[in-house]
């Protein structure tokens, strides 16, 4: 079982307007799990024209929040129009998080996000040698395959029910408080 810091904070979907948050994250990964992440390694610029480019791609973003900051996250992309119901996921956790649950609880996230929109198939590229990420995709029912070096796990998710939809309306209600709370910190914070 994965072991880590007892903190795991709260995990939500982000808003736009906070963004410059999953920046920040991304610009605190260390330089092996940055690589990770990206499949390359990847300079600050490169993060910065990343993140501004999202909203573009229509991703969602979920994170895993702690004292007002991303901490971790995950992002779903839908792929282009001529592969309707098909997206691409992505990872990143901070080095001082990994290892306690909370890339698989995201996945979990990632998972129901696309079966409510019927999303049919959820790509996740990965180095071979991303041990952790194989992990986490087997434990989610993920097929992998090695492509071109990479591994690509292919995940199926089944049909959305009312129950998996109203499951991701509450918690986006319960998201939406805990994002009020996390600014009204900031304003603290800055007074
Ligand atoms: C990959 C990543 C998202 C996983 O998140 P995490 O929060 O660390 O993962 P979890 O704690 O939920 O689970 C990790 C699992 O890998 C296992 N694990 C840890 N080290 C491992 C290793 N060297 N080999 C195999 N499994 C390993 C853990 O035991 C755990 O499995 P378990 O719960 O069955 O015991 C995170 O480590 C990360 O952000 N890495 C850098 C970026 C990245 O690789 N992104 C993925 C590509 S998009």
């Amino acid at each position: 079982m994965a072991q880590g810091p007892a903190e795991t904070g709260t995990t939500r979907k982000l808003y736009v307007t906070e963004y410059h948050k999953y920046r920040d994250h991304m610009l605190r990964l260390d330089e092996e799990s940055r690589r990770m992440r990206f499949g390359m390694a990847v300079d600050d610029e490169f993060v910065v024209d990343y993140v501004n480019r999202l909203n573009d791609m229509k991703s969602i973003v979920y994170a895993n929040m702690i004292g007002g900051e991303v901490r971790a996250a995950a992002e779903l992309r839908p792929l282009a129009a001529h592969a309707r119901g098909e997206a691409e996921a992505a990872f990143s956790v901070e080095k001082e998080y990994q290892d306690s649950g909370i890339g698989t609880e995201l996945l979990g996230r990632i998972v129901r996000a696309a079966r409510n929109r019927s999303i049919t198939r959820v790509y996740m590229n990965c180095l071979a040698e991303n041990r952790k990420m194989q992990r986490i995709a087997r434990k989610h029912g993920a097929i992998l395959q090695f492509e071109q070096g990479d591994v690509v796990g292919k995940v199926a998710p089944t049909s959305a029910h009312a129950f998996s939809i109203w499951r991701e309306v509450v918690e986006d209600e319960m998201g939406f408080v805990m994002a009020v709370l996390d600014l009204q910190r900031r304003f603290m914070h800055a007074a």
